[in-house]
C-alpha cells in the first residue's frame, strides 16, 4: 500500500502530526497564501453513508486551494444501487480525479479500496473503524486549547463503534496523554482496540470507568460522542444507553475552569444547549478547524515536492 493513503491514525508518528498540524496552522494564519496552490485539481468525494461537516469541509478545502471536487452524490443515485462494487467505483473514480476521500459503513473499506488506486485516498470514515482526519482537527483543537503535552483527556460515549475515538485514541498515544474513557459496560473500548493502546503505549495512560463524577475534575478536556445509534444491531440495546450520558451545567460544577468540551458533532442529546455559551464549549471551532486541517492534509498529499512521503513512512498499515 502506498504510504500517501491515510487510512488509519496508526499510521502515522508523532512527527507527521506535528507535520500537519504546524502546516495547518500556517494556512489558518493566511489562507489566501494557498488559494492558488492546487489550481487544476480535483478531489473525488465518496460518501457511501451521511456526513455533513466531514464532506463540506473537504469541499471547502479542496476549493480554498484552487481546487475543485466532483462527488458521486447519495448512494441512491449512483451505480452502486445497481450492485456496483467498492472496488470498481473507486478504480473508475480515481480516473476522473487526483484524490479521493471515501467515507463507507462496512470496517476496513477504506483499506481494500485503497489496494485498487494509486491516487491518495483519505478514509473519512470506515464503518466503526477508524476517522483519521477528524483526528487530525481534534488534536488541532486539543493543541490550541489545552496543549498536547501533559495532556488528561475523558473520553466519553459511544466507545464500542465510535470510529473518531479509535482514531484519537491511537493518535494521543506518541503524545503520553492520560487517557480515561468513560461509558456504559456494553459501550466500552474494543478489546482489540485497548490490546493496541497497551501495545503503543505500554498501558501507563489508559483507565476505563463508568462513571465521569471520579475523573472530571482532573481532566483539561472531555471528549464527548453520540451513541452510534445506526451501528447497533438491535434498537432494543440502544434504548437501553441511549441518554446514559449527558453534560449539563450540574454536571461541570465539579469540573475545572479552564476544562475544555469538545464533540465530533453531530450531536443529539449528549451536551446541553447551554453549555454552547461558556469557555468550555470548543466544538465549534472544532468543526470550523476541519478547514484548514483539511486543506493542510491535502496540500501534503497532493503535493509533488515529496512532502506526501513524509506522512506514515515508517509503516506499512
Ligand atoms: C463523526 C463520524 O461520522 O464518525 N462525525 C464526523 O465526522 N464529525 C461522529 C458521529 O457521527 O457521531
Amino acid at each position: 500500500m502506498r504510504h500517501d493513503h491515510l487510512i488509519t491514525s496508526k499510521q502515522l508518528t508523532r512527527g507527521d502530526i506535528e507535520t500537519i498540524l504546524d502546516r495547518a496552522a500556517e494556512i489558518d494564519a493566511d489562507p489566501s497564501a494557498v488559494a492558488d496552490r492546487h489550481t487544476n485539481t480535483l478531489l473525488g468525494l465518496l460518501f457511501f453513508e451521511p456526513s455533513t461537516r466531514t464532506k463540506m469541509s473537504f469541499e471547502t478545502a479542496m476549493k480554498r486551494l484552487g481546487g475543485d471536487v466532483v462527488d458521486m452524490g447519495s448512494v441512491e443515485s449512483s451505480s452502486v444501487k445497481k450492485g456496483e462494487t467498492l472496488a470498481d467505483t473507486v478504480r473508475v473514480i480515481e480516473g476522473y480525479t487526483d484524490a479521493l476521500v471515501l467515507r463507507h459503513p462496512k470496517q476496513g473499506s477504506a483499506t481494500m479500496a485503497s489496494e485498487f488506486v494509486d491516487v491518495p485516498l483519505v478514509n473519512a470514515g470506515d464503518g466503526a473503524g477508524h476517522h483519521p482526519s477528524q483526528t487530525m482537527l481534534d488534536l488541532y483543537t486539543i493543541r490550541e486549547n489545552a496543549g498536547l503535552d501533559d495532556l488528561t483527556i475523558g473520553i466519553m460515549g459511544d466507545l464500542k463503534y465510535g470510529r473518531t475515538v479509535h482514531s484519537l485514541a491511537h493518535a494521543l498515544t506518541n503524545f503520553d496523554a492520560q487517557q480515561h474513557f468513560i461509558s456504559p459496560e456494553s459501550l466500552r473500548l474494543p478489546r482489540e482496540v485497548v490490546y493496541d493502546l497497551h501495545q503503543e503505549d505500554g498501558g501507563a495512560g489508559i483507565r476505563e470507568h463508568e462513571s465521569l463524577e471520579e475523573v472530571l475534575p482532573s481532566l483539561d478536556v472531555l471528549y464527548v460522542t453520540r451513541i452510534q445509534r445506526e451501528r447497533f444491531p438491535d434498537e432494543q440495546e440502544y434504548q437501553k444507553v441511549a441518554g446514559e450520558y449527558q453534560i449539563g451545567s450540574e454536571t461541570l460544577e465539579a469540573a475545572g475552569d479552564d476544562l475544555t468540551i469538545m464533540h465530533p458533532l453531530p450531536r443529539v442529546d449528549e451536551i446541553a444547549p447551554e453549555i454552547d455559551e461558556t469557555d468550555h464549549a470548543a466544538y465549534f471551532d472544532q468543526a470550523h478547524n476541519g478547514v484548514p486541517v483539511r486543506m493542510a492534509l491535502l496540500d501534503l498529499l497532493l503535493s509533488d515536492d515529496g512532502a506526501a512521503d513524509r506522512l506514515g513512512g515508517g509503516s506499512d498499515e
